[in-house]
């Protein structure tokens, strides 16, 4: 009797860990073939070998670069040397990259891992940009100030208890944001269990000098985070759970959620096209190959446009698909004058025709 018990046990258990192995590869689209969807004129950017995770475009085409971030569990080429911002200038015929120089150093440069940037320009056209730092697997949030000679000026280091990992910010002022934290760098066991299982613990953080506030939890990995150019709408890519949500933002910064869209793959981050409002998306079709790396069957490469989120029927494009021979695990693309610019977690940037 007991030993029948525990077999029952048992094959209870086996059950339970096929049905959560199935829909964790489910989740994470395990088996996606990717056919390819190819662009004209394809370029990569030389200077660019140890990833583009963040792209931040302005509107006058000069584009922020952070490039070597070091993420527990995802593949890194350069694990020993410190991250850095890079900066290239889209009107060029051929543009190349220029690594930014930080000066008014009041943080440690050699821990400089940098994650989600954003950038706010204020009325005298000041650019400040804000990046998600993880220096020895913590969170900090650099505020510098663009320089006209091509360097970064730190202003200050923000850190908050409410901010422990944060992925990416979207901002509102200089010091002023939105960020999705993501968990993912408190502890690897639970970050683990918290993926397989899908428990949705993550959460968006809306962050002033006066006010930090939990705007909306729940999340299956809240990744990407944007505003729509009017500043009335934000965008959550919540990767695992294969969506994008739209939320109207209220004047006391609270979240009122419109609507979500679902994909079949999974949406890492996106650009918002200053001019059109479409949203860039880059996104992993097979999950299982960006948390696992293997470089003879590398994660592949899609970017989706959407055009009129906000109306009954969004347009969604898929404007480019590579199975990893070109480009591996593309986070995000971003549009300017019939030109798009695709970067990656840990690979190399493509810099292609419309
Ligand atoms: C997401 O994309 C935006 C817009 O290009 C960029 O500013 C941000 O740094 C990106 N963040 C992450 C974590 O990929
Ligand atoms: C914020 O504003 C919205 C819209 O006016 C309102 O529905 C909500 O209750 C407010 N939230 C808080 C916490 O005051
Ligand atoms: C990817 O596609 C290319 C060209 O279509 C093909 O030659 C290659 O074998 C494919 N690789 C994988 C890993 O599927």
């Amino acid at each position: 009797m007991a030993k029948l018990l525990v077999l029952t046990l048992l094959g209870l258990g086996l059950k339970l860990f096929r049905d959560y192995q199935s829909s964790y590869e489910t989740r994470l689209h395990a088996f996606r073939e990717v056919k390819p969807v190819e662009l004209p004129n394809c370029n990569l950017v030389k200077g660019i070998e140890t990833g583009s995770e963040d792209l931040e475009l302005l509107p006058n085409g000069l584009v922020f670069i952070s490039s070597g971030l070091k993420y527990p569990g995802i593949k890194c080429f350069e694990p020993t040397k410190p991250g850095k911002i890079l900066l290239m200038d889209l009107n060029e015929e051929d543009p190349t990259v220029l690594e930014l120089k930080i000066i008014g150093n009041t943080f440690d440069l050699s821990s400089f891992n940098p994650h989600g940037i954003s950038t706010f320009i204020d009325e005298d056209n000041t650019v400040y940009l804000l990046v998600v730092n993880h220096p020895d697997l913590k969170t900090t949030i650099e505020l510098f100030k663009f320089q006209e000679e091509k360097s970064l000026l730190h202003l200050k280091t923000i850190r908050h208890n409410l901010l422990p990992n944060l992925n990416d910010i979207v901002a509102v002022g200089p010091e002023h944001f939105y960020g999705t934290n993501d968990h993912y760098f408190i502890n690897p066991y639970l970050r683990s269990w918290e993926l397989y299982l899908g428990l949705a613990w993550s959460y968006v953080v809306y962050y002033s000098p006066n006010e930090v506030k939990v705007v909306e939890d729940g999340f299956d990995f809240a990744n990407g985070i944007n505003i729509s150019p009017d500043g009335k709408y934000i965008y959550i890519a919540e990767t695992m759970g294969s969506k994008i949500h739209v939320y109207e933002k209220h004047a006391n910064w609270s979240l009122t959620l419109l609507k979500s869209m679902v994909f079949n793959t999974l949406v890492d981050n996106m650009s918002v096209d200053p001019v059109t409002g479409d949203l860039w998306v880059g996104c992993h079709p097979d999950g299982m190959r960006i948390l696992f790396y293997d470089e003879k069957n590398p994660p592949a490469s899609e970017v989706l446009r959407i055009q009129n989120i906000l109306t009954e029927e969004p347009k969604v494009t898929l404007v480019y698909a590579d199975n990893g021979t070109v480009l591996q695990g593309s986070t995000v693309a971003s549009h300017y004058e019939g030109k798009i610019l695709i970067g990656t977690v840990f690979h190399k940037a493509l810099y292609c025709e419309l």
